[in-house]
């Protein structure tokens, strides 16, 4: 009775582990994915006027105007946004050290995660 149970318990704890171990790989693959497909900036050069400017202003001027600064920042002009830049690309890639943004939205597609950051590696353009 015991020795059946422990047996029961054993191969529970081994399924359970089996598991978490290719939820993790799983996790990984995916993060390394993200990683990859949002810093390679390789021929994307967009441009603030052409590519980025449409971006924020859908998901980021309702609370980022000159008339509603949140958290100090403008995001409805060029020469603030290129200010902001670095704030901007933590916040919208959701890392350590910056509030995440847009604040109580989903997170932005990698397409335009990618689309801020490689602006931002190229120095911003207008
Ligand atoms: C619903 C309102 C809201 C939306 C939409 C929103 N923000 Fe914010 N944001 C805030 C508030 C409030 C703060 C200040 C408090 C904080 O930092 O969490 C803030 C702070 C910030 C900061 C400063 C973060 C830091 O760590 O210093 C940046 C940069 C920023 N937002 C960028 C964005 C971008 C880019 C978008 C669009 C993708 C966006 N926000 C969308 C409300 C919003």
């Amino acid at each position: 009775m015991v020795f059946t149970f422990v047996i029961r318990k054993t191969s529970t704890m081994k399924i359970f582990g089996i598991s978490i171990f290719l939820f993790a790989l799983i996790g990984l693959a995916a993060c390394q994915k993200t990683a990859v497909s949002t810093s390679d900036c390789t021929g994307t050069t967009p441009t603030y006027l052409t590519n980025v400017k449409s971006i924020l202003d859908s998901k980021c001027v309702s609370c980022h105007s000159t008339g509603n600064q949140s958290g100090g920042i403008d995001l409805s002009n060029y020469s603030s946004c290129k200010n902001a830049k670095d704030k901007i690309v933590g916040s919208v890639q959701h890392a350590s050290g910056f509030s995440a943004m847009p604040q109580g939205g989903a997170k932005l597609d990698d397409a335009t995660i990618k689309t801020i950051n490689c602006w931002s590696q190229n120095g911003a353009p207008e």
